[in-house]
C-alpha cells in the first residue's frame, strides 16, 4: 500500500466496527471518528487521504455538506442502495452484526462497487477483497434482492423460532439441520432445490396452511409468495 494512502473511518455502528477490525487483521493503519469520540474532524482530515463514510444512509449526504473539511478527499460510502455524487460506493456484500468476524471470512466478502474510473483497489487501497460493477441506476433494485433474499429469510426465519419455541414446544435445535441443510442444497442446485408443497403444486395441502394462518399477519406473506411464484 502506497506510503500516502492514510485513512479515516467515520462511524462507530456495525459496518464502522467491523471495517475497523478487518484493518486491524489486515495491519493498515486509520484514524477514527464518531460522534461521541470527542475528536476533532478536522485534524483528523488533514493526514488522511481516504474518508470511508461508514454511518447510516439517511446521514451521508448530511455529513458530507456539514463538513467542508472532507471535500477533496477520496470519499467512500458503503450503503447498498444510494449513490452520491460526491463519493465513491462500495457495497461489501454481507451482513455485519455486533459480533466481529476473522480475517479469512472479510478476505471471502464480495463487494458490489458503482461503476467509476477506479478500481476497488484505488478505492480501499490495502483491500484485495473481489468485486462485481454495476451502474448507479441500478443500486437500488440490487439492493432490494439483497433485502429480499438477506434480510426477509432473517424475518422468516424469526417467525419461526419464535412460533416453534413459544407455541408449539419444539426447541431452536430442531430447526438447524433443517435450515443448513436447505441452504447447502440451494447452494449445490438453486433451480432445483425447493421442495415442499408450493414446488409439488399440493393445493389443497397450501389451503390448510392458509387456514391455519387465518388472523395472522405472516398470511399474507404467504399469499404473496404464492403470488410471485
Ligand atoms: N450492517 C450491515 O450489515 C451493512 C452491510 C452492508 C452495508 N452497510 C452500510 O453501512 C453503513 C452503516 O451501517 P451500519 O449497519 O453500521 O449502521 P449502524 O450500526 O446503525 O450505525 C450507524 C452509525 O451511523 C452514525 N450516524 C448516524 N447518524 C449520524 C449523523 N447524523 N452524523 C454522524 N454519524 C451518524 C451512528 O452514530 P452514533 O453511534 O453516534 O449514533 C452510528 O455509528 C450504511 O450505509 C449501511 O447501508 C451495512
Amino acid at each position: 500500500m502506497g506510503a500516502h494512502i492514510s485513512y479515516l473511518i467515520v462511524g462507530n455502528g456495525r459496518l464502522a466496527k467491523h471495517l475497523i477490525n478487518y484493518f486491524n487483521l489486515l495491519g493498515i493503519k486509520y484514524t477514527h471518528f464518531h460522534r461521541g469520540s470527542g475528536k476533532t474532524l478536522r485534524e483528523l482530515v488533514k493526514e488522511s487521504s481516504h474518508v470511508l463514510l461508514a454511518i447510516t444512509d439517511g446521514a451521508i449526504a448530511e455529513f458530507y455538506n456539514r463538513h467542508p473539511e472532507i471535500h477533496g478527499k477520496t470519499i467512500v460510502h458503503f450503503s447498498g442502495a444510494n449513490s452520491f455524487p460526491f463519493a465513491y460506493g462500495a457495497h461489501p456484500l454481507m451482513t455485519f452484526t455486533q459480533n466481529l468476524y476473522g480475517l479469512e471470512e472479510y478476505k471471502k466478502i464480495f463487494f458490489v462497487v458503482e461503476k467509476s474510473d477506479k478500481k476497488l483497489g484505488e478505492i480501499l487501497p490495502g483491500l484485495t477483497n473481489k468485486y462485481f460493477e454495476i451502474p448507479k441506476e441500478k443500486k437500488p433494485y440490487y439492493h432490494a434482492l439483497c433485502v429480499l433474499g438477506g434480510n426477509f429469510s432473517v424475518v422468516l426465519w424469526k417467525k419461526m423460532l419464535n412460533e416453534f419455541e413459544n407455541r408449539l414446544g419444539i426447541s431452536r435445535e430442531a430447526m438447524w439441520p433443517y435450515l443448513e441443510k436447505i441452504l447447502a442444497e440451494f447452494m449445490r442446485d438453486p433451480q432445483n432445490s425447493l421442495t415442499g408443497p408450493i414446488s409439488r403444486g399440493d393445493w389443497k395441502t397450501v389451503e390448510k396452511n392458509l387456514e391455519s394462518l387465518k388472523g395472522d399477519s405472516f398470511r399474507s406473506v404467504y399469499e404473496s409468495v404464492l403470488e410471485a411464484q
